[in-house]
């Protein structure tokens, strides 16, 4: 088995670099690249400048034959202000995602040929040069609303909740893109339960450092990936703990690339800035006097954050309790319950992960999804 220092390889750490420039992608598609339109050489120079902080290069078009071509297809333009009056004369087909940038003189209007255009904004630089580069960012990256993230913690120690976070996610990965971040440090790591711990890429060491804003498209690039499941772990070398803000900037970008993010909550540690993030939280409880004792304490602090914790009742083999008895306790529905799947354990350390034997898991993971009303589509 290898350790997260090998996992920290060279080709992790060049992809974690690439991560912290926004709208950073290792190879963007053709129809990824922003289009600059402009005759303005120093215009041009200003805006491939721009994008080149971006780690994105243009599609240059000089005038309005060649913007044409790739009018539609750029996932943002940047129509230069000289040649503004073409393109608003040119009809070219009405797109989202257009903005007017140039050098423009105190009180010159432009306005009335961006709108007939139709360009959202008219940017006048070097004054907005910021927010010209949001625009880029956003528009490179799409502006689609973020997906759902489901926080998943057990109201007891080894209750389940981990197996129950990696069925979730790998469930709801047949239908859509899903990330999954594990945020325990001291489980093990989440990979280890998929049996995906071979897969390279970064793992949360690889992203400690992490601040502010991430790229979306590159924190999916990167993530170490089973089909549409992409996996952010925790490994298994020396506990080197996160920044601050960081686990909330892996969760942002997450969000903006995946139709679903998943995490694995520990009971105690990094879960504020999870919550923040999470449309959803599940909690797992254990179907006995204690484990409703627990939930007990639990429960209030996650009704006070407005979020409506979704129960999820495990009944390990040996326990008696009526898994009704224990939602009626805790004042909430149960919106699955889980019995206990002879084969789990010897499937997870044979490395084919929680639900290769596990009918009953898979169902319980597939009412909980059912439950959580997630439109997701990315
Ligand atoms: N449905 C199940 N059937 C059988 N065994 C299960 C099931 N769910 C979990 N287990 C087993 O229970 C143990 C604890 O599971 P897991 O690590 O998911 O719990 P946890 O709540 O995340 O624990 P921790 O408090 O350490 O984070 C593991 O050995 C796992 O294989
Ligand atoms: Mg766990």
């Amino acid at each position: 088995m290898p350790s997260g220092s090998e996992h920290s390889s060279r080709s992790a750490r060049d992809a974690v670099a690439s991560l912290r420039r926004v709208g950073a992608s290792p190879e963007p598609p053709t129809g990824g690249r922003p289009l600059v339109v402009t005759a303005d050489d120093d215009l041009l120079d200003d805006l491939v400048r721009l994008c080149a902080a971006l780690d994105r290069e243009p599609t240059v078009a000089h005038d309005v034959g060649a913007a044409r071509r790739w009018w539609v297809r750029a996932p943002v333009v940047v129509a230069g202000t000289d040649l503004l009056e073409a393109l608003a004369d040119a009809a070219l087909p009405r797109r989202p995602g257009v903005v007017a940038a140039g050098r423009l003189q105190a009180g010159e209007r432009t306005w009335s040929t961006a709108l007939a255009l139709g360009a959202e904004r008219v940017l006048r630089l070097p004054e907005d040069t910021d927010d010209l580069s949001d625009l880029l960012a956003t528009g490179i990256e799409g502006t689609g609303e973020p997906g759902p993230v489901v926080a998943v913690l057990g109201a007891s120690g080894g209750v389940g909740s981990s197996t129950m976070a990696t069925a979730l996610a790998a469930v709801a990965a047949r239908d859509e893109p899903v990330a999954l971040v594990d945020a325990d440090p001291l489980g093990g790591g989440i990979d280890l339960l998929l049996g995906e711990e071979d897969r390279p890429g970064p793992r949360w060491p690889d992203l400690a450092d992490t601040q502010g804003r991430l790229s979306a498209t590159a924190l999916r690039d990167v993530l170490p990936r089973a089909s549409r499941l992409g996996v952010l772990s925790w490994d298994r070398g020396p506990l080197r703990q996160p920044a601050p803000g960081a686990l909330d900037s892996v969760l942002d970008a997450a969000r903006r690339s995946h139709g679903l993010v998943v995490v694995d909550l520990p009971r105690t540690g990094p879960g504020d800035e999870a919550l923040e993030h999470a449309t959803a939280v599940v909690v797992v409880v254990r179907a006995d006097v204690r484990g409703v004792a627990a939930a007990t304490r639990l429960l209030p602090g996650l009704l006070e954050r407005a979020c409506e914790p979704r129960l999820v009742v495990r009944r390990p083999a040996g326990t008696a309790t009526d898994p009704r008895l224990v939602a009626e306790t805790l004042g909430l529905a149960a919106v699955a319950v889980v019995r206990d799947d002879p084969g789990l354990r010897r499937a997870v350390d044979e490395g084919i992960g929680p639900l290769a034997r596990s009918p009953r898991l898979r169902r319980a993971a597939r009412d909980v999804l059912d439950s959580l009303d997630l439109r997701v589509s990315r």
